[in-house]
């Protein structure tokens, strides 16, 4: 069976204290209620991740994400925090390719491989996010997106590397809308992600490769979406700065595993 996970991406929030009562409730609640099945993660800012790696007990099931590394190994790149940095203060995967790095920071497809291939040096596994704009999705245009995100990224990634990625698919028009994909079009997104998955490596791993759900996913639509036979949990935003909420999301991917 598929792996089940869910994801918290913190973005730019939290101060020192705030964070440190987050990773504590989270912790908390993951040592309380929890699934042989399930992976909770929790990617906050790279400044809190020694903090969050020393506090999260990973053998009930949480682990600790970046948001980001270089594509660089190391060197002079004033500012910047590379895949080896992560690695040696107990990171296990980093989100690469978040729709806002590619809008903000014109993050393009050869750095985002050259960035999976410095998290696999480092045995360190990657959340790879795609998903169209509003623009995209209206003219009909998502489907051919998508494709590309898969195809021009994960198509240069070995499919001996293939376990060590999780897909998250977040609609652009998604994020921190309040308007979140219905679970139709999270369903019919999946499998065409699935489907590309089998073409770019093969059909076994693209049955084992978990497929997040990503925009504006909360307690209130989550039960909907983890419904879907391809949607594997979901990558969460907003929702996730609220430890009861985050609690609530989890408890329903549980109750599916049920
Ligand atoms: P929201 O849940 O705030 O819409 O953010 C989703 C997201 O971008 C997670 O990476």
């Amino acid at each position: 069976m598929r792996k089940k996970i869910i994801a918290g991406n913190w973005k730019m929030n939290t101060s020192l204290a705030e964070a440190l009562s987050l990773i504590g409730q989270v912790n908390l609640s993951v040592q309380q209620q929890t699934h042989p099945l399930l992976q909770t993660i929790i990617a906050p800012p790279f400044i809190w991740l020694t903090e969050a790696t020393r506090i999260a007990v990973t053998t009930n099931g949480l682990q600790v994400a970046a948001q980001n590394c270089h594509h660089e190994k190391s060197g002079a790149y004033t500012g910047e925090v590379s895949a080896a940095m992560l690695a040696s203060c107990g990171v296990k995967s980093v989100i690469i390719g978040h729709s806002e790095r590619r809008q903000y920071q014109r993050e393009n497809h050869a750095e985002l491989v050259q960035k999976i291939t410095r998290c696999f040096e480092e045995q360190l596994h990657v959340i790879y996010c795609v998903g169209e704009t509003l623009e995209e999705r209206d003219t009909n245009r998502h489907f051919e997106t998508v494709k590309k995100q898969l195809q021009e990224v994960l198509g240069e990634i070995n499919a001996e590397h293939a376990s060590s990625v999780v897909v998250a698919y977040e609609p652009v028009w998604a994020i921190g809308t309040g308007k979140t994909a219905g679970p139709d079009q999270a369903q019919e997104m999946h499998a065409f992600i699935r489907k590309e998955l089998q073409t770019i490596w093969n059909a076994e791993v693209a049955q084992n490769t978990s497929i997040l759900y990503g925009g504006s996913c909360n307690s209130g639509n989550a039960d909907a979406l983890f419904s879907c036979a391809d949607v594997d949990g979901g990558l969460i935003g907003g929702a996730s700065l609220k430890a009861d909420e985050f609690a609530v999301i989890r408890n329903i991917m549980i109750s599916k595993l049920a």
